[in-house]
């Protein structure tokens, strides 16, 4: 039939492209990993991207910042306002100085701080453009390393302490979290109850289980009542 396979455009530019490939050997943090594909990346700005984190928006997160880091030839990272007692899930920023409704230049970042010691309510989100600058910071890290994880928040705060000009840009964009079971039954339920070709039997679908709560309440009860 006239069917375009849904993988057409995923193909063609695929083919455009050239893919390099390092493994990091062992689970050492986001900055180990970084740090591992120094020598792919050399003196060029790069892109991070870390995929249990999806942005759903008419402009992909990581083009978002490219056009920011362009326009102000710096770093610069996604964030989202994120509810407090969340907060020490994520790397958050203390904001130096806020430039646009959007957009900060970061003073200092902290990993999974304290909610009650956050510096703001702006988390990280994976979504990074990175000046090289960042791989003599890594490799003294790594070189002071007792073999732990090496996590990129502190070297990104060291970054900024060396003088760097490290901004945050509020992305805009729906965000899924694929790092819980519940953020990945989140995602699937909500891209599909946007998608045309789904909205409707999705939504008919959820409607039903309200008669299915009370079935799911009962065996619930039964089996608390059954801990000893
Ligand atoms: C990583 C980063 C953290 C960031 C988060 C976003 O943490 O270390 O700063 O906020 O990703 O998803 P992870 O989720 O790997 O623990």
């Amino acid at each position: 039939g006239s069917k375009v396979s849904p993988l057409a455009g995923l193909k063609r530019l695929v083919a455009q492209l050239q893919f390099s490939y390092v493994q990091q050997a062992t689970p050492r943090g986001l900055g180990d990993a970084v740090w591992t594909a120094r020598n792919l990346i050399g003196k060029e700005y790069f892109g991070v991207l870390l995929p249990d984190d999806i942005i759903v928006s008419p402009t992909p997160g990581l083009l978002q910042l490219l056009k920011i880091a362009r326009q102000e030839k710096a770093s610069v990272l996604a964030v989202q306002e994120v509810p407090r007692e969340l907060l020490g899930q994520y790397g958050v920023i203390e904001v130096r100085k806020q430039l646009t409704p959007s957009l900060f230049q970061v003073g200092n970042l902290i990993e999974k701080p304290e909610p009650k010691q956050a510096p703001s309510n702006l988390a990280i989100i994976g979504r990074y453009i990175l000046t090289p600058k960042l791989f003599p910071i890594l490799d003294e890290l790594q070189a002071q390393s007792d073999g732990g994880e090496l996590q990129l928040t502190p070297a990104l705060a060291q970054l900024v302490r060396s003088g760097e000009k490290l901004l945050a840009y509020k992305v805009s964009g729906l965000r899924y979290d694929l790092g819980t079971p519940l953020g990945w039954i989140k995602a699937i339920i909500g891209m599909a109850s946007q998608d045309p070709r789904y909205a409707q039997p999705v939504r008919e679908f959820i409607a039903t289980l309200d008669s299915v709560d009370s079935f799911v309440y009962n065996q619930q009860r039964i089996l608390a009542q059954q801990q000893p």
